[in-house]
C-alpha cells in the first residue's frame, strides 16, 4: 500500500442501527483513491450493510438510523449532498448479477439515458467504452441487440460492471461480486478490478483469498470493522478473534 495513497472517502465514528439493533458500532477508516480496498469477516458482521452506506443505499431501508460521518473528497454524503447526485460518483454491483430484462446495449446505457443524454452516436460511443473497459467488448459487440438474460452468469456480471461504468463514477463498490461465477468468470472480474483500480477506487466484499491479496489493504472484524489495516496483520487478528 502507498502510505501517501490520497483518502477518496474518509469514514469517522460510523454507527448504524436497524431499528433497535446496533449493527456498525464506530467504523472510522480511510479509504485511499486508486486502490482496491477489500473488506472481509464472517458472515452477519456487517459488510454488505457497510458498503451501503457508501452510497447511501441504507436511506431506501426502512428504520435505519445512521450516526456519524461519511466523506467523499471531504463532503459529506449525508449532508452536503444529494442521494442521486452521489450514486452517479459512487456506483455499485451485486453478489448476484442483475442484468435489466432488455438488451446489452440498453443495459449499459442506461444509467446516461437517465441522466439525459439523447444522441445515438454518444451512446453508441459509451457502450463501446464502457464494454471495452469491462474486458467484455470482444465477446458481445456482434450481439447489442440481444438480451442480456441471454448471457452466462459471469458475463451479465462484466455487463453489470459495464453499466456501473457508464456513468462514470470515481469509486465502485462490489459486494462479492465473484461468489456466484465459476473459477474462470471469477479470476477474470478480479484481473478486471485490478486494471480498473488505475482510474477508480474500488471497495470490494470478498472471500475470496486472491482478492484480498490484490488489495493493499483490508479490515473488518467480527467486531465491526477495524481501521484500515494491511491484510496480513488483520488475517492474524482475525483469527485471534475467531478462536477467541
Ligand atoms: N434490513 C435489515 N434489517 C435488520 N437487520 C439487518 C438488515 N440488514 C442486515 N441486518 C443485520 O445486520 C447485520 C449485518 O448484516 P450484513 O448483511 O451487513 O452482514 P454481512 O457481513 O454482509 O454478511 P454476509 O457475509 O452473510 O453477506 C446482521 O446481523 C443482519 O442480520
Ligand atoms: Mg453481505
Amino acid at each position: 500500500m502507498n502510505e501517501q495513497a490520497k483518502s477518496k472517502i474518509s469514514v469517522q465514528d460510523l454507527h448504524l442501527y436497524y431499528g433497535q439493533f446496533h449493527a456498525l458500532k464506530g467504523i472510522t477508516m480511510e479509504i485511499p483513491e486508486h486502490e482496491i480496498t477489500a473488506l472481509i469477516g464472517p458472515s452477519g458482521c456487517g459488510k454488505s450493510t457497510f458498503l451501503k452506506t457508501l452510497n447511501r443505499m441504507n436511506d431506501l431501508e426502512p428504520n435505519v438510523r445512521i450516526e456519524g460521518s461519511v466523506r467523499l473528497d471531504g463532503a459529506d454524503i449525508y449532508q452536503d449532498m444529494d442521494a442521486i447526485e452521489l450514486r452517479k460518483r459512487v456506483g455499485m454491483v451485486f453478489q448476484q448479477p442483475n442484468p435489466f430484462p432488455k438488451s446489452i446495449f440498453e443495459n449499459v446505457v442506461y444509467g446516461p439515458r437517465i441522466n439525459g443524454i439523447r444522441n445515438k452516436a454518444e451512446l453508441e460511443e459509451i457502450c463501446e467504452r464502457s464494454l471495452r473497459q469491462a474486458a467484455i467488448w470482444d465477446e458481445l459487440k456482434d450481439r447489442l441487440g440481444k438480451s442480456a438474460l441471454g448471457l452466462s452468469g459471469g458475463q451479465q456480471q462484466r455487463l453489470c460492471i459495464a453499466r456501473t461504468l457508464a456513468v462514470e463514477p470515481d469509486v465502485i463498490l462490489m459486494d462479492e461480486p465473484t461468489s456466484a461465477l465459476d473459477p474462470i468468470s471469477t479470476g477474470k472480474i478480479e484481473e478486471l478490478a485490478m486494471q480498473l483500480k488505475k482510474d477508480y477506487t474500488i471497495v470490494i466484499v470478498t472471500h475470496c483469498s486472491r482478492t484480498r491479496r490484490m488489495s493493499g489493504r483490508s479490515g473488518i472484524s467480527r467486531e465491526g470493522l477495524v481501521n484500515g489495516s494491511k491484510c496480513s496483520a488483520f488475517a492474524s487478528q482475525a483469527a485471534r478473534q475467531l478462536a477467541g
